[in-house]
């Protein structure tokens, strides 16, 4: 693998949001100038406050749905709401940035021959039939659905980041993120660990849906960052796309039970219908991403929690 080395202008769209906050703030540490762009729908100036005195960050406010004209290296591509609440409350937007957001920040990377990565999701397997899902496998993923908008729409670019590698031999990498938490993920945006956590430090009943037997594994920012930050460096001629998240899996009912220890609180759960296309199971195969990146995720579920409930702390003082 290639090392990292070297100071590079690296935009990061969505720079604002969870994880491009935190993708800003290790891009920075590594001496890299850094260019924010974010239209701030999900995303706030609070996230990256912090970063404002350096010098070498740089902030613009701008949707990607219109073209971009700046002069940079390297493109790190996660401007798109990302939770349900959020994705769904203007659908059309959403497929909208995530479609013409590649459109545009692919045809800028190709005309300053910059390096561009994909967010992209696991999502893009929908409700999978084969388990863990390797990426190999295709998907089933409804395209009609509430949650089509955001999976068909991730769909779509990754297609066209295929389609401009192919085309135009563009310097293309596409990570497959799987549910990543931490620090600065929106209390309330209806996520299982903000949801819980948010739940159980105002002592309210604690929401599972379905019986909490459905799985997910969870992946802690700073590794999730990490495996971004291998993968842009990987030679040209690994594109992914490669699934980076947790492979440990934990059902929902055992989150819920975890929170609770954590902060102490006297939250009960109670249980409610499952909401429609949410996928029984989701884990990913990280084979690749062990081999290509030398990555695997560090951080305990414990550990990460623990983090993320203080950060949450911090939000409810007056
Ligand atoms: N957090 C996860 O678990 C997860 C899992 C899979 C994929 N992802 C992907 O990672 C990326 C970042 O996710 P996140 O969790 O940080 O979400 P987030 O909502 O916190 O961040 C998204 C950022 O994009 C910005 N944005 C949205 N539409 C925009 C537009 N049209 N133009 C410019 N900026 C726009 C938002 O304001 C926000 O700052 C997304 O592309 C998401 O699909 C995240």
């Amino acid at each position: 693998m290639k090392s990292y080395d070297g100071k590079k202008r690296v935009l990061v769209t969505g720079g604002a949001g969870f994880l491009g906050s935190h993708l800003c703030e290790r891009l920075l540490a590594s001496g890299h100038d850094v260019l924010c762009v974010d239209n701030f729908y999900t995303g706030t100036k609070d996230n990256i406050a912090h970063l404002l005195d350096s010098p070498r960050f740089e902030l613009m406010r701008h949707d990607v749905t219109f073209p971009l004209y700046v002069e940079v290296d390297e493109i790190y591509n996660l401007a798109c709401p990302a939770s349900p609440v959020h994705y769904q409350f203007d659908p059309v937007q959403t497929t909208k940035t995530s479609v013409h957001g590649a459109i545009n920040m692919l045809g800028l990377a190709k005309r300053v021959k910059a390096k561009i990565l994909q967010a992209s999701t696991s999502e893009v397997y929908g409700d999978p039939k084969v388990h863990p899902q390797a990426e190999d496998y295709w998907g089933h993923v409804n395209p009609i659905g509430m949650r089509s908008c955001y999976d068909e729409g991730k769909r779509c670019a990754e297609t066209l980041f295929f389609d401009y590698l192919r085309q135009h031999k563009l310097r293309i990498k596409v990570a497959r993120i799987f549910n990543t938490y931490g620090p600065r993920m929106h209390p309330n945006d209806g996520r299982v660990v903000s949801n819980f956590i948010m739940q159980a430090l105002k002592g309210e009943p604690i929401t599972v849906y379905g019986e909490g037997i459905q799985t997910r594994s969870f992946c802690y920012v700073d590794d999730l960052v990490e495996s971004l930050v291998r993968l842009m460096a990987t030679s040209d001629d690994f594109t992914g796309p490669v699934n980076v998240g947790n492979p440990k899996e934990f059902s929902i009912r055992e989150l819920a039970e975890r929170v609770v220890a954590l902060t102490g609180s006297r939250s009960k759960l109670v249980f409610k219908p499952l909401p429609s296309d949410d996928p029984m199971q989701r884990q990913p195969d990280i084979t690749v991403a062990h081999r290509v990146l030398e990555w695997q995720p560090k951080v305990e579920l414990e550990e990460g929690l623990r983090k993320t409930v203080a950060y949450f702390q911090t939000l409810m003082r007056p």
